[in-house]
């Protein structure tokens, strides 16, 4: 007999659920990780229309620069194990209106 484990009940997720209101806070994005973040992405030499997947979203901090990598006519998807993380993703696609962005809990 097997036993698997739903998103978010995991120690690790538990973790990320009690950080996932002051994350991107925290995560010194803009001093410190927005520059390494730019870069990582020029590595993927996005296209308009390509299809990505981003795992471990998180709050979504890649989806500014990854929406306007691959414009309207592209998509994102966002997986994260932490429900916390990914409704903070949630309000950050609302508020942009990314009809081209969805998150699942993974
Ligand atoms: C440090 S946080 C966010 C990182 C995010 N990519 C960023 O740049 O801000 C890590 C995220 O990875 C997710 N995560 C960690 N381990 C995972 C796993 N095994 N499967 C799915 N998501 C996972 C957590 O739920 C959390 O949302």
């Amino acid at each position: 007999m097997s036993r698997t484990r739903g998103p978010g009940s995991s120690g690790r997720s538990r973790r990320y659920t009690v950080g996932a209101r002051v994350y991107d806070v925290l995560s010194l994005e803009w001093p410190i990780y927005r520059a390494g973040r730019r870069a990582g992405l020029d590595l993927l030499r996005l296209r308009p229309g390509d299809r990505v997947l981003d795992v471990g979203c998180g709050t979504g901090l890649n989806f500014p620069l990854l929406s306007a990598a691959v414009g309207p006519s592209g998509s994102i998807v966002g997986v994260a194990s932490s429900e916390s993380m990914l409704a903070r993703a949630r309000t950050l696609i609302r508020r942009n209106r990314w009809a081209n962005v969805t998150v699942a809990a993974r």
